[in-house]
């Protein structure tokens, strides 16, 4: 495994299930970053683009906009190439954000090695469930070991299945890195999650999904499947061509996800982007 600089004690624990101590009569403050690619050091670049500038960018734009935050999520690519110090950096990179959060919480994308993020917070296991509020965030990994495109094996459908049964009193948001449907854009469309039937087999047995939420597209989209909102949220680096045959790479500006979760289990959400700005973009590139 791959040698790091020891850190000091980390400030994020990951159980498989946490609580976020909450009034539950208070809205919730959620933030998503995704696809962030970075690596171990600040050169990592992706098509040309320097990643660790781009996440630097949407940091800012996070502070300058928001005061305080209950939750922060980060749904998968935050390596470009997996590796313990790239988990590290991108840690001691939040805890030096002045991004007031109470808790955070990510999962692994194909980029991503869970046996590092884990070794990264000094765990064994990822973190599947949030309970907050009257609140249940759950956490799904949808990686396929050594492939791009996403899967929910048995053991995450059986999970989600369970805690949705034993949580009906809750309202639940749903993340993952793949899209569990088309977002119309064919190329990135090969790689959805396999399994979505069986997925939203379990989803339709339950009443209180509010939304599923994935990033991997690098592009914001949105839809509405049986009243549970469907959303793709922006990358932190590169950003994909909506609706494009081939790959493509578009000139919208990095951005990022917010929600505000109410007790009654309305919620509002927006993507927000940093303001233009010339990077360094390899754009007609044909793959990556
Ligand atoms: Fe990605």
């Amino acid at each position: 495994m791959e040698k790091y600089v020891q850190h000091s004690t980390p400030r994020y624990k990951s159980p498989s299930h946490k609580t976020v101590p909450h009034d539950a009569t208070l809205p919730i403050r959620l933030l998503q970053l995704t696809d962030c690619h970075i690596g171990p050091d600040e050169h990592e670049e992706l098509l040309g683009l320097n990643t660790n500038q781009s996440l630097t960018d949407v940091i800012r734009h996070v502070r300058s906009h928001h005061e305080q935050w209950d939750l922060l999520l980060t749904t998968g690519d935050i390596a470009n190439n997996g590796g313990a110090r790239t988990y590290v950096r991108f840690l001691d990179i939040l805890q030096k954000s002045e991004i007031p959060h109470r808790a955070f919480g990510w999962l692994p994308g194909n980029h991503d090695s869970p046996v590092d993020m884990n070794e990264a917070l000094d765990s064994d296991q990822l973190t599947k469930e949030i309970f907050i509020g009257n609140w249940l965030i759950l956490m799904l990994n949808t990686q396929v070991p050594g492939h791009t495109h996403g899967n929910l094996v048995e053991a995450e459908l059986n999970l989600l299945d369970e805690s949705l049964a034993n949580n009906r009193d809750r309202h639940v948001l749903i993340f993952m890195h793949h899209q569990p449907v088309p977002v119309g854009c064919a190329w990135v469309d090969t790689q959805k999650v396999r399994s979505e039937y069986a997925f939203f087999k379990i989803l339709d047995q339950y009443k209180h999904v509010k939304a599923v939420i994935w990033g991997h597209v690098h592009q914001e989209f949105s839809q509405v499947r049986k009243e549970v909102r469907l959303l793709a949220t922006p990358s932190t680096s590169i950003q994909f061509t909506p609706k494009s045959e081939d790959f493509s790479v578009d000139r919208q500006m990095p951005g990022y996800r917010w929600f505000v979760l109410n007790p009654d289990g309305s919620f509002t959400t927006q993507v927000e982007r940093i303001p233009e700005k010339t990077y360094s973009i390899q754009f007609n590139s044909e793959g990556y």
